[in-house]
């Protein structure tokens, strides 16, 4: 189901302002790409802009080209509510459903679909998602207890496993673990780690240790000046990018010389 992510030529505004310039790179199918950079160089612009999430911002559009497995994602044909449903989203702040139970949680995604669910569905689904979470061990007993009455790191488990409920083909996170304690944090690398093996990820995060222990490719993204665009600086394999990499300003943000 995974899928590989094709961006060519893209440039990213905010209204008349262009965020981010000239962005091109592959992403593989089941393989963790990291995006690395100072604040405010694009980052969650371009990750938005993968699930057709920028858009929903008034104003807000893109130029050029996105292509998940050869399909055109800005095609007009295409449904973007859709396409936030195939490409799922983590966001920094944990933020499971305040009203809903753990169970109500993981089924949200799954219950905008018209079609009506059989319990035996939903609870296996709900299983198979809090499983696929690394969460399920801890709350299978309390499942009708509110998610919010969980820890900062199983909320953000239960964000992703409501994320894999419908069963996406990518996995975009920005900044997942940045509210967590480190113990939260270790348990969610290694969830990345073991749901590689099913979904494309696509990580954001301001940690570079982070990066190098998770990703297997890295971008790095930076600012020409103030107020110039984002663009990308280099992409590369994380192992390359963190010993030799390419281009001396990655460097020296890798090194600890800026941002
Ligand atoms: N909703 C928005 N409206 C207008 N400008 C925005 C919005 N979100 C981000 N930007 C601008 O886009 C640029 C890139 O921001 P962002 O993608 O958040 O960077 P990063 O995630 O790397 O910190 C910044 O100049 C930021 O101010
Ligand atoms: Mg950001």
């Amino acid at each position: 189901m995974a899928k590989s992510i094709d961006v060519s030529d893209l440039d990213i505004y905010y209204g008349d302002f262009l965020a981010v310039q000239g962005v091109n790179m592959h992403v593989r199918a089941r393989s963790v790409t990291a995006f690395i950079g100072p604040s405010g160089c694009g980052k969650s612009t371009v990750l938005r802009s993968l699930n057709r999430m920028h858009e929903v911002i008034p104003g807000a559009r893109v130029e050029g080209k996105v292509t998940v497995d050869g399909q055109s994602l800005y095609d007009s044909a295409i449904d973007p509510v859709a396409v936030r449903r195939q490409i799922g989203m983590v966001f920094q702040r944990p933020n499971p459903f305040p009203t809903m139970s753990i169970y109500e949680n993981v089924l949200a995604g799954n219950r905008l679909n018209a079609k009506k669910m059989k319990k035996s569905e939903a609870d296996d689904i709900v299983e198979r998602s809090l499983k696929g979470a690394n969460l399920w061990n801890e709350v299978k007993d309390r499942l009708a207890k509110p998610g919010m009455g969980l820890s900062g790191g199983q909320q953000q488990r239960l964000c992703i496993a409501r994320a894999i409920a419908v069963e996406p083909q990518v996995l975009l996170m920005d900044e997942p673990c940045s509210a967590l304690d480190p113990i939260s944090t270790s348990a969610i690398e290694d969830l990345i780690h073991e749901l590689k093996s099913d979904y494309t990820i696509v990580i954001v995060t301001h940690n570079m240790q982070q990066a190098a222990r998770v990703s297997d490719e890295t971008g790095f993204f930076n600012l020409k000046a103030a107020g110039q665009p984002g663009h990308l600086v280099e992409f590369n394999s994380t192992q390359k990018m963190f010993a030799n990499p390419d281009n001396e300003a990655t460097e020296a943000y890798i090194s600890g010389r800026f941002g």
